[in-house]
């Protein structure tokens, strides 16, 4: 096999470092830009190849040694070899770049966001068997130390088994009814061990207070893909009325129950898909918040956004900046930009945590 000689121009969606051999991209797991370096390919394909590190003859001052046996077979650590600077470097340009590819849009004034804790920051994991699976495949492997978690697992568990820490530290299967609390902002929520849960409370607690500080105060607010009622529980101190919509059953009832413990009167909840809602609802609301999956909202549902509900602020989180800025190209010609906060909401991996605000033109 040749082994080739090149430098690395910049990163690729998932932090590979990209390398050009004869003008075709080569993407090398664990290279920093600017580091020269020798590599092996290992796959072609059409318009971009794989390739191995085998050597690094420059060092980029940005790299982190560690000794991390097996650190490329566990999803979570791709970043771990570049310092807190490069992996926010990654993380920016990916955003900008995804705004201008998908969007056409030229990002500036990026805010940052990190938090202190750049490990052991996830309440939550799954474990297969007590194995973790490799990353990309169902293939099991051992972990003594899950450098990403302090959760405490039991490896004699069988089947998929997912841990939740809070409040208390809670384990089952998905379809066990098991509840754990935590409390933000005062507020006190239940979370079943199968709804949705931020996973990094320090980061989660800059991101929700973002968005209260960006809403449109004492006003009505629809909170679409609401979780367990999380935001807008929070916001409902300052609005008139909050409506959350959320199509999965489970976290729609901690969602009803986390009301009642709050004894909240101007919040309701609606079990819903978004889709569905946007369909039959077309209400003014001063404010919509969007936190939707990885695969965004959608045009449609942007559409209806836009010409039914009509908001004056829209603030969308999002953990897929792709997705985000593909539903953003359809908002761009009726709402500015008023504002972007890329959040380090998962340090060591490649996934990115955004919020931007926007204001109807
Ligand atoms: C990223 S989470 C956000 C939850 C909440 N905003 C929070 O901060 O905890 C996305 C939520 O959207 C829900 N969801 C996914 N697709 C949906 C849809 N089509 N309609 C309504 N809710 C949906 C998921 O069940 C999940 O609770």
């Amino acid at each position: 096999m040749n082994i080739y000689e090149g430098v690395v121009e910049f990163y690729n969606q998932h932090g590979e470092g990209v390398v050009l051999n004869n003008k075709k991209p080569y993407y090398v797991y664990g290279a920093i830009i600017d580091e020269k370096i020798k590599y092996q390919i290992l796959k072609e394909f059409k318009t971009y190849g794989i390739a191995q590190l085998i050597e690094i003859i420059e060092k980029s001052k940005n790299r982190i040694d560690h000794n991390i046996k097996d650190a490329h077979l566990i999803g979570g650590y791709d970043l771990i070899h570049m310092n807190e600077g490069e992996q926010k470097n990654f993380k920016v340009n990916r955003v900008k770049n995804d705004f201008k590819k998908i969007a056409q849009y030229e990002l500036d004034n990026i805010e940052w966001f990190a938090g202190k804790n750049k490990f052991k920051y996830r309440n939550k994991i799954t474990l297969h068997d007590g194995f973790f699976y490799q990353k990309n495949s169902k293939t099991k492997i051992a972990i003594n130390d899950f450098l990403l978690s302090s959760i405490k697992w039991d490896p004699n568990l069988r089947g998929d088994i997912i841990y939740r820490q809070l409040d208390t530290l809670i384990y089952g299967t998905k379809n066990e009814k098991k509840y754990t609390s935590d409390t933000l902002f005062g507020f006190k929520f239940r979370v079943g061990l199968n709804s949705f849960y931020q996973i990094n409370k320090e980061v989660t607690k800059y991101a929700y207070q973002f968005i209260r500080e960006n809403i449109i105060k004492e006003a009505n607010t629809l909170d679409l893909y609401c979780g367990i009622g999380t935001i807008s529980i929070i916001l409902s101190p300052f609005s008139k009325k909050v409506i959350g919509v959320e199509i999965n059953k489970e976290s729609y009832e901690d969602a009803i129950y986390n009301k009642k413990i709050n004894k909240i009167d101007n919040v309701d909840f609606i079990n819903k898909s978004v889709d569905q809602f946007v369909c039959i609802n077309d209400t003014h609301f001063e404010n919509i918040i969007l936190d939707p999956s990885r695969k965004g909202v959608g045009k449609q549902t942007i559409q209806k956004i836009i010409n039914d509900f009509s908001p004056e602020r829209i603030i969308y989180m999002s953990c897929n900046p792709a997705t985000q800025a593909s539903d953003f190209s359809y908002l761009k010609d009726f709402y500015q930009l008023d504002k972007i906060v890329v959040l380090d909401m998962f340090p060591q991996t490649y996934h990115i945590e955004t919020i931007i605000v926007l204001s109807k033109k």
